[in-house]
């Protein structure tokens, strides 16, 4: 079950105690082709990624980042899903994250694409609180994007991230627009948290568990 939440400017309506940049953050397709993305609002991002926590301090990440109207970013986008390509060639930028997923000495980094994710929230909420939205996607052809990019075999394109600012209602069509409008859902806090006094999770209901006795 999910929790429909009124959009009315998308001023959801998440826990009184959300950190306002959290509450506000949310993933538009929308976006304006007035802005561009200055320097500082780049290097921003890469500072929020650059700092963010990764496993025994590895930091398994590599970004291929355009700027609207630079190759890098032409490059970017031609390898999104055309429906990505349809909202995500008005964003000021494209970033493209990869996980590492080997170390110097050869050797696993199974926590990279953990790591990356993170790295990525990061840039979010650091894209948040210069007033950048971002949406990501995982809608893109990963081998065209190693071929544009000459993307060896020991990285992996994962995301690519659009930031930019928010479209006026004249500036955005409409199709677009509709998708931005539609309700935002999320399923109850209590089907998501495991603690003391709290519901069981599906996996302790009785009418769930296996009949042989195992549990597993
Ligand atoms: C890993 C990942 C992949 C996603 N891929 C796409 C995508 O290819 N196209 C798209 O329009 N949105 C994509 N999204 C955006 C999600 O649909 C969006 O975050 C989700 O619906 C929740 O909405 P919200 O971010 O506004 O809370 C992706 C998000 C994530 C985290």
């Amino acid at each position: 079950m999910t929790t429909t939440q009124a959009v009315s400017g998308h001023l959801d309506d998440p826990g009184p105690g959300l950190h306002p940049i959290l509450a506000r953050r949310w993933s538009p397709r929308g976006f304006s082709l007035q802005h561009r993305c200055s320097d500082a609002d780049l290097s921003n991002l890469l500072e929020a990624a650059r700092w963010s926590p990764s496993h025994n301090n590895s930091q398994p990440w590599r970004f291929i980042v355009g700027r609207r109207g630079d190759p890098v970013f032409g490059g970017l986008l031609e390898c999104l899903a055309k429906g990505n390509q349809r909202w995500a060639a008005a964003a000021s930028a494209l970033v493209c994250g990869l996980a590492v997923l080997y170390d110097d000495t050869g050797a696993e980094q199974p926590w990279a694409r953990y790591d990356l994710g993170q790295a990525i929230a990061y840039m979010t909420v650091q894209a948040g609180a210069d007033g950048l939205h971002s949406r990501q996607m995982a809608g893109f052809d990963a081998q065209a994007l190693r071929c544009s990019f000459g993307v060896g075999p020991g990285y992996e394109p994962c995301i690519v991230a659009a930031f930019g600012v928010l479209g006026g209602p004249h500036e955005v069509p409409a199709a677009i627009r509709a998708r931005d409008d539609a309700a935002r859902e999320r399923a109850p806090a209590e089907d998501l948290v495991y603690q003391a006094g709290g519901a069981e999770f599906a996996w302790c209901r009785p009418d769930l568990l296996r009949t042989d006795g195992s549990d597993g």
